[in-house]
């Protein structure tokens, strides 16, 4: 088979090397890629919004199926262009890729369907947004914009003031664009945030291992939203009591949803779940694997990821076995020195043939590319350091270990990725 991968982050350099494992496989491509990608892929230079000049390479390759890795393509419709041409393609379609690319809906679906999640109310218009916030609104609360907003578009806000400047700032400055033409408040919620993957066919749904991000961009989880600064996978707080819930109330729930709605969702649905006192609830959707997430699950999957994806295309799978290693992984990132604000690029990096040969570490590129013949730095997040080890802890260990193979002068990581384990 020949494959394209879509996207060009760390995510992305995980999903490559999961699909560079199958026997299936003879020859992948990846657009745009980075440097760490092109070990596996032969990167192509198209942008992952160009849908035509994608799919116009698919059929001049002759590509046997297309993995979209991004959310934006998604939401965008690139699948619908895919299918169009009768091109294979794994990821939802632009009526079901809704599901991440508005938080409006995605909340009307729950409360339609009961899936629990925070109370919330939509609004389009700033001054009933306002007025809602200075006569019911409890402290502190969360605003939302709707559209997709590199999950930046979230503000926790503790006084009615900082809720009053942001519904400037989505609704009326549109900081982040169209994306806060609409707005959710929504009920501020606590409790350990846990991050589950799943397959999913149209009608079945099969979860992957748990997963935990770290959001914000300093220990401690202080300062800005970021990407995600690390993962840790398992969840020593997703139990199989939580897990029995969530299969009950929120995942089938979820894909019988769409399929009632008739918006059939094929491809990854990431739950975002907060697990409070009241049981887990839902924080968020998206529709494709997480970064860095992907990085901590893929590596502990051991079936073909080809098999499984053509399962979901084919809806039969109901009839794949998933399964994971019975281990830990962890993903340090490194980035670059003041981001997610400010930072510097091209800079260059070195230790990369420190991970040659090395079972169970990875180096998973975010943000790099080729300058000179040179690795340098191309973006705030640069690689996703992953380590496995038998348990969370040694798996840490390790992670923090080859973080330090690698060398380059903005060098920026969290010293605290996976303390929560200590905790558990
Ligand atoms: P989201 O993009 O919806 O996942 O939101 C980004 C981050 O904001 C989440 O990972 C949470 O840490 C936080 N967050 C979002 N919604 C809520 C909520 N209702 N209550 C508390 N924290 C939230
Ligand atoms: N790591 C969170 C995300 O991919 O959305």
């Amino acid at each position: 088979m020949k494959v394209l991968i879509v996207g060009s982050g760390g995510r992305e350099h995980a999903i490559a090397w999961s699909v560079a494992k199958s026997p299936k496989v003879d020859k992948i491509y990846c657009a745009p890629g980075n440097a760490g990608i092109s070990e596996y892929a032969e990167c192509v230079s198209i942008g992952a919004m160009e849908f035509e000049k994608l799919a116009d390479f698919a059929e001049e390759k002759a590509i046997d199926l297309t993995i979209i890795g991004m959310d934006d393509p998604l939401v965008g419709g690139v699948v619908d262009v895919f299918e169009a041409r009768g091109l294979k393609v794994f990821g939802p379609r632009k009526n079901a890729a809704i599901l991440e690319g508005s938080k409006a809906f995605s909340k009307d679906l729950m409360k339609k369907y009961n899936i629990p999640t925070a109370a919330y109310e939509n609004f389009d218009d700033p001054e009933k947004a306002l007025e809602y916030l200075r006569t019911k609104a409890k402290f502190p609360i969360v605003l939302k914009a709707d559209g997709l907003a590199l999950g930046k578009g979230v503000l926790i806000c503790n006084t009615l003031g900082e809720a009053e400047e942001g519904v400037k700032e989505i609704m009326e400055d549109k900081k982040f664009g169209s994306a806060g033409n609409t707005m959710v408040i929504e009920e501020f919620m606590t409790g350990r945030e846990v991050s589950v993957l799943s397959y999913v066919d149209g009608k079945t749904i099969k979860t992957m291992t748990s997963a935990q991000d770290h959001k914000r961009a300093m220990d401690g989880d202080k300062g800005l939203n970021t990407g995600g600064m690390g993962t840790f996978s398992p969840s020593p707080f997703y139990t199989e009591e939580v897990d029995a819930f969530c299969q009950k109330y929120i995942y089938q729930p979820t894909v019988d949803a769409m399929a009632a709605e008739g918006r059939p969702f094929v491809g990854i649905i990431f739950f975002g779940l907060m697990l409070t006192q009241d049981g887990p609830k839902v924080l968020e959707y998206n529709a494709r694997f997480g970064d860095p997430e992907a990085q901590v699950v893929l590596p502990r999957m051991k079936n073909d990821i080809i098999e499984v994806m053509e399962a979901c295309i084919n809806g039969t799978l109901d009839q794949v076995d998933l399964q994971f290693e019975d281990n830990a992984a962890v993903c340090v990132v490194l980035a670059s020195e003041g981001y997610p604000v400010k930072y510097e690029k091209g800079i260059p990096m070195y230790g990369f043939e420190n991970f040659k040969d090395k079972e169970g570490y990875y180096c998973f590129h975010a943000g790099t590319k080729f300058q000179d013949g040179q690795i340098v730095t191309n973006g705030g997040r640069v690689l996703g350091i992953t380590a496995k080890g038998s348990d969370l802890k040694e798996a840490r260990k390790k992670a923090y270990e080859a973080t330090e193979w690698i060398t380059f002068a903005n060098k920026y990581m969290r010293h605290d990725i996976g303390k929560a384990i200590d905790e558990a």
